[in-house]
């Protein structure tokens, strides 16, 4: 464990942050979703220092944070359906993937050489006091090293990327728990490319028509992050079981969970998935330890941000997921 520690959240704190991001280096901050990894989304080098800290494969575009939707306009050109999402999920834990402006500021390190860039605008406190004092694009991924759990406590942060960032805002836990919805609405019809807490049935409430990106689609072919498996802790993630083996850290979920004589936590003992969602992460760390021989999931309802949360279960459990030391 490094010595380095998460900075409480104040006034002199903000400003010690804004002034590191101006000067090209690196500030994680909590966002209502997952802590994300700063940098002046207008600067190629502090662009490269985020993808060195993670170890992230350039191929693998940056999502651009802006306080709000006048500020995404100057990155992305919104339609009038894009707009409409804005308004209706911002801020909040929606991610959308527009046409870069030809005037575009941010630089081409950021998406990857796409013509598209993916722009967010945050729903926490201290990311939009960040944003608003810095006045200017903050790419950011999740603050963790490619390939693992993303982090929702200032400490997991610490855990993954130590002293390879300048500073860390400590902002608590984050409330959502899992990583933003991405919806490329470049083309018509929509597609969803990340599902997460905006979920599919809020976002067809606007539109019936949005599409979900199948594995084959080359739309997702320009997401790299939602091919890949991901989210991954050290141990072996199963899911669906109802009944572990001794040797196993189990993760119950509802009321109905028995759990004596194993070792568990539920994920919500009422049952509740917003809960569950928020909880995921930081368990699945929780459990991360030698002693045990996998994590076992309990089943989890595919409806609502069930759905997010089976994406993110489903990528850990796969052949190959890269455990949170890689
Ligand atoms: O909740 C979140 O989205 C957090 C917080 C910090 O905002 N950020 C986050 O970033 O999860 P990251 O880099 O871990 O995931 C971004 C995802 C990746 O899968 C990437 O491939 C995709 O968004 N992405 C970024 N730009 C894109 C683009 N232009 N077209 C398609 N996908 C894009
Ligand atoms: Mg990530």
């Amino acid at each position: 464990m490094s010595e380095f520690t998460a900075t409480p959240a104040s006034d002199e704190a903000l400003t010690r942050a804004c002034s590191i991001l101006k000067d090209g280096g690196l500030v994680a901050f909590p966002t209502e979703t997952v802590y994300g990894l700063g940098a002046d989304a207008t600067n190629s080098n502090a662009v490269a220092g985020i993808f060195k800290a993670k170890g992230r494969p350039d191929y693998n575009p940056l999502i651009c944070h802006v306080p709000d939707l006048a500020a995404a306009e100057k990155l992305g050109i919104f339609d009038d359906k894009a707009r409409k999402y804005a308004a209706a999920f911002w801020p909040g834990a929606l991610t959308l993937v527009v046409k870069k402006q030809p005037d575009c500021p941010v630089a081409s390190e950021v998406s990857a050489g796409l013509e598209t860039i993916a722009i967010r605008v945050p729903d926490h406190r201290l990311a939009q006091s960040l944003l608003r004092m810095v006045q200017r694009p903050l790419a950011a991924p999740s603050a963790n090293r490619s390939g693992a759990v993303s982090p929702t406590k200032a400490e997991h942060v610490i855990e993954s990327l130590g002293q390879k960032v300048n500073l860390v805002l400590d902002g608590g836990a984050c409330e959502v728990g899992l990583e933003s919805t991405v919806l490329a609405v470049d083309d018509s019809p929509a597609v969803l490319l990340r599902p997460g807490g905006i979920t599919l049935s809020m976002l067809r409430d606007i539109d019936p028509g949005i599409q979900v990106a199948k594995a084959e689609q080359p739309k997702l072919l320009k997401s790299p992050g939602m091919l890949e498996s991901h989210y991954a802790p050290g141990l072996p993630v199963r899911m669906d079981i109802d009944t572990p083996s001794p040797d196993e850290a189990w993760l119950a979920f509802g009321p109905d969970a028995k759990t004596d004589g194993v070792k568990a936590i539920n994920l919500s003992p009422s049952g509740n998935l917003e809960e569950a969602a928020s909880n995921l992460f930081s368990y699945l760390r929780e459990m991360d330890r030698s002693e045990f021989s996998a994590i076992a999931v309990a089943p989890i309802p595919e409806e609502g941000i069930g759905r997010a949360i089976n994406d993110r279960l489903k990528r850990a459990s796969a052949p190959g997921s890269t455990p949170l030391t890689g």
